[in-house]
């Protein structure tokens, strides 16, 4: 049974709320179809029973659940390629020089299902071998448990894995087992994953010499984003990198990063 545009504004607004996650209301059709497969997964008749039951009883659970399933998780294992391209030839050798014998602090923030922080872990143990000895912390963070849960088994389908990983490092680094591929514990051991609400408190106080922060503030209101990336800015350590999305760029608002061209990426400076 569909919604009303009543329903679609209560789901929107407790969205918008919880995550900062903006669904106008021609979002109507994702609404429903979201909430469709969570209504089945709980044993619900429909989405409209769904929206009752969260109107009616307001369960923290159920509205976690609610915002869990209106995220969108697209990912796949080195996106844009070139950004990984740039980090190999210059930012991590950088960093490995300032950071001397202190390991090198990096954050995926909104990691979805892994690919983004196994990309980087991946990378790392590929051209930069001696770092796997605590010489670096890779934090990867989402507010999605569902998410998490894939992305801390490190466990991945044909499909998946056919979206972006070079073929060598699947050979080398996955094994088959029943159906999907494996990432082996020697990589999956460089990532901590979290459950981190980008606009909540964070919990940690940590100082990044390395954020990626991408694909997810295009979600955002401007004067979110604004707010959130002036709280990254002071995670990171002065002259740490900030890595965004292909298209995405620094609102004129946000002071305190340098833009820079470094190959065919641009990235950003904590001045
Ligand atoms: C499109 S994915 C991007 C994944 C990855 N960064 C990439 O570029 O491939 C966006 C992710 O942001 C997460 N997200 C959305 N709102 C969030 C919030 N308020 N706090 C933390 N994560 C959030 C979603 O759960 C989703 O997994």
């Amino acid at each position: 049974m569909s919604l009303n545009l009543d329903d679609v504004l209560f789901v929107a607004t407790l969205v918008q709320k919880k995550a900062a996650i903006q669904i106008d209301a021609s979002k109507q059709y994702l609404v429903e179809s979201r909430l469709h497969a969570l209504a089945l997964e709980l044993g619900l008749k429909s989405e409209a029973e769904l929206v009752l039951k969260l109107r009616r009883n307001g369960d923290a659970t159920l509205k976690e659940r609610v915002v869990d399933a209106m995220t969108t998780n697209e990912t796949l294992f080195f996106r844009d390629v070139h950004p990984y391209e740039t980090l190999r030839t210059t930012i991590v050798p950088e960093l490995v020089k300032a950071r001397a014998s202190a390991p090198i602090n990096i954050w995926s923030a909104a990691c979805s299902t892994g690919q983004e922080p196994y990309s980087l872990a991946l990378l790392l143990s590929e051209h930069f071998p001696a770092l796997g000895r605590g010489g670096v912390r890779i934090t990867a963070t989402d507010i999605s448990n569902r998410v998490l849960d894939q992305a801390r088994a490190g466990r991945y389908t044909q499909a998946e894995v056919n979206r972006g990983l070079p073929a060598p490092l699947l050979v080398k680094h996955f094994k088959q087992d029943k159906g999907h591929w494996q990432l082996g514990e020697h990589v999956r051991q460089l990532v901590d994953f979290r459950n981190v609400n980008l606009v909540e408190a964070w919990p940690f106080a940590t100082q990044f010499d390395l954020v990626l922060v991408r694909y997810v503030m295009v979600y955002f209101d401007h004067a979110t984003r604004v707010a959130l990336l002036e709280r990254i800015r002071r995670s990171m350590r002065p002259g740490a990198y900030l890595l965004l999305g292909g298209a995405e760029l620094l609102d004129p608002d946000v002071q305190g990063f340098e833009r820079l061209t470094l190959g065919r990426s641009v990235v950003f400076r904590r001045t």
